[in-house]
């Protein structure tokens, strides 16, 4: 049974704006803003939603599906989207256990103390915390041994009341979705015809650092899609359009035939550029990510 688009919502605009209030993780290559415009994209009826690289779920959480499969391959954001289905109150707990700690000992020491913690033991109470405090949202990670070094961000985390009322929303917005922790590979081979998947993959270029650095490649990635659409499933991907990684401009041409229509989607500035700028903001370096449509 296909499912119409508007009513895929479970919360019709007038009771419920469509698109989110706030963030529940800061997340760097977030599509906060531009959700709504990447699901005007997606065909209006359709069976399961399935998004493999789910990151902050900006997309999933706009769309409020019906029915949903989501995944990423990074296990403490698995962690927290399961207990944020499950047991909100529980990440709502995280969250203000670690706020406490700001008034205890000041920000700067909560944070290392918190960072510390998640480096120790990787987990998702402190990779919540730490999203939503550390310098531009851009949770990043050594490449020799995957220990996360972004520094404590400038800014005042959000008060807990704020980030609670966040999480009861989102708690809502995810109730019907199953996530898993996987490579994306195994949630798009479950893919059947009539469902939409959204594909929004790692930067090839600048990304390895960020996300606890998994093995990714665009050219499996290309295949998978493949695959998706020969067994009658839409398939979306954004991906880096006129970016530029350092010196190199990240030029990526898919395989011809696979996708039938592309557009950009504004991405307005890039964030991790600007983080690795030491601050500095740079005319240039407004991005826009190409949408890609194989149907
Ligand atoms: C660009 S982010 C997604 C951002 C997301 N659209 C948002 O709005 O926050 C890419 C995500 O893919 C995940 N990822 C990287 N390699 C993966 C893989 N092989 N399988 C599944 N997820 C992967 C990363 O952990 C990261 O969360």
């Amino acid at each position: 049974m296909s499912t119409a688009i508007d009513d895929t919502t479970l919360f019709p605009d007038l009771v419920w704006p469509r698109q989110v209030r706030g963030q529940l993780l800061k997340w760097i290559g977030n599509k906060q803003r531009f959700a709504s415009e990447i699901i005007s994209y997606f065909p209006s009826r359709f069976d399961t939603y399935i998004e493999p690289f789910l990151g902050s779920g900006a997309v999933l959480g706009t769309l409020a599906p019906r029915r949903a499969m989501a995944g990423d391959a990074f296990a403490p954001l698995y962690e927290i989207w399961s207990t944020l289905r499950r047991d909100p109150e529980r990440v709502i707990a995280w969250y203000a256990e670690r706020h406490a700690l700001i008034r205890a000992m000041g920000k700067g020491a909560a944070y290392l103390q918190i960072r510390a913690s998640y480096n120790e033991r990787a987990n998702g109470g402190d990779l919540l915390f730490l999203s939503r405090a550390c310098y531009g949202g851009v949770v990043r990670f050594r490449k020799s041994d995957g220990y996360m070094s972004t520094p404590c961000g400038v800014h005042d985390p959000i008060p807990v009341a704020k980030f609670a009322a966040r999480t009861l929303e989102w708690h809502q917005r995810v109730a019907y979705t199953e996530f898993f922790h996987c490579d994306y590979r195994e949630l798009m081979a479950r893919a059947q015809a009539g469902d939409v998947v959204y594909c929004d993959p790692p930067y090839v270029d600048s990304q390895t650092i960020l996300y606890g650095a998994q093995e990714f490649r665009l050219d499996e990635l290309f295949d998978a899609i493949a695959m998706c659409k020969r067994r009658g499933v839409f398939v979306a991907l954004s991906i880096d359009g006129t970016k530029k990684s350092g010196k190199n401009v990240v030029a990526i041409e898919p395989p011809p035939e696979l996708f039938r229509r592309e557009t950009l989607v504004n991405c307005g500035r890039s964030m991790l550029r600007r983080f690795q700028m030491d601050g500095r903001t740079l005319e240039d370096e407004v991005i826009a990510d190409r949408l890609l449509l194989t149907a």
